[in-house]
This record gives C-alpha cells, structure tokens and sequence, in this order.
C-alpha cells in the first residue's frame, strides 16, 4: 500500500526522541491545512517520498552516522527526479550529531530544495524545541502555498 500525503515525512528513532520531533513538524504543517504524515522510515517507500510535493526526514545520529533507514531511502532515491522539491531535515543526537547534517548535504547534491534550518535536539527535545519544529512544519506549508501561487500566475 502507498502513503498518499502533500507533506510526508519519513523518521527512525529508538527511544522516540526524534519521533516527538517529527509529530510537532507534523502539528505545524496541519496547522496551516497542509496535509501531512510522519511515518517510520521502516514503512515508507521510495515512490511514496516521490508522490508528496515535500518530505522530511528525521534522522537520529547512531555511531557518527546517519540512521540506516533514512540512509536506505537516500539510497533508493538516487538517480530519481527530485529536482526542486522542499525537503526537511531533523533528528535528535546525544554527543556528535552529525546524521542530520550528512543527509541534508546528501539532499542538496541530489536537488532537492532544503529548508532551514536543519534542527538537531541533544537527546530528548524540550517544549521549546519542538515549538521550533512546529515553526519549520508551517513554514513548509507556507513554502508550497506560494508555489502554488506561482504555477497559477503562470498558468
Ligand atoms: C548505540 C548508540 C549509538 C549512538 N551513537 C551516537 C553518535 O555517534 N553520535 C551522537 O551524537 N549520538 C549517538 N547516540 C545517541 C542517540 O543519537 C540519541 O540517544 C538520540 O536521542 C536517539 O534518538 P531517537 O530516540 O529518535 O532514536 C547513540 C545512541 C546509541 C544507543
């Protein structure tokens, strides 16, 4: 079955600190109407990040590295026509931190258009910071609103 959303957003996380995040990204974006999902990476395919107008990824920092789920669907993307679509990037890290970081320079160099900022939490996010990821989920909300704006000048 495919995962049909405008927003979706793809996420690994073990003790669920990166989860948190994502749902509050999720809250932001629905806030502002965008239609938008959170979904552990071990469930999301490559055609469902292909269908959605923007994704996310949220990616917990596991021995300096970049969780394997997220680096499995980075993976599958290669060679695949991203050329513009929004993407987000986040993940909570406990000492090095550099998953978030790594994926969004991967995203870059495929072309997708990476939002910031790019949001890291030591371990588990407080209120304030998922506040934050709120704020980015409504910024990608807003983000498409005015492509959409656009494509209608256009048309
Ligand atoms: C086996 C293991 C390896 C880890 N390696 C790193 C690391 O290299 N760098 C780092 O910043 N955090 C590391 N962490 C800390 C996790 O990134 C941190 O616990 C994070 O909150 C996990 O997020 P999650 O609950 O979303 O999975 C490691 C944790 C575990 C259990």
């Amino acid at each position: 079955m495919s995962i049909m959303a405008r927003f979706i957003i793809a996420y690994n996380s073990t003790t669920g600190n990166t989860k948190a995040m994502a749902d509050a990204i999720v809250e932001g974006a629905k806030s502002l109407k965008l239609d938008a999902v959170a979904v552990d990476a071990f469930d999301v395919k490559v055609e469902d990040l292909l269908a959605a107008d923007a994704v996310g990824f949220g990616v917990p920092t596991f021995n300096y590295h970049p969780a394997k789920p997220i680096l499995r669907l980075l993976d599958d993307l290669a060679g695949r026509d991203v050329k513009g679509k929004i993407a987000v990037v986040f993940g909570s890290y406990g000492w090095s931190g550099q998953g978030p970081v790594l994926v969004a320079e991967r995203l870059r160099q495929m072309g997708f258009t990476v939002l910031d900022p790019v949001i890291r939490v030591k371990y588990q996010p407080t209120e304030n910071e998922l506040f934050g990821c709120s704020l980015l989920g409504k910024d990608v909300a807003m983000q498409l609103k005015n492509i959409k704006k656009t494509v209608s000048l256009d048309a």
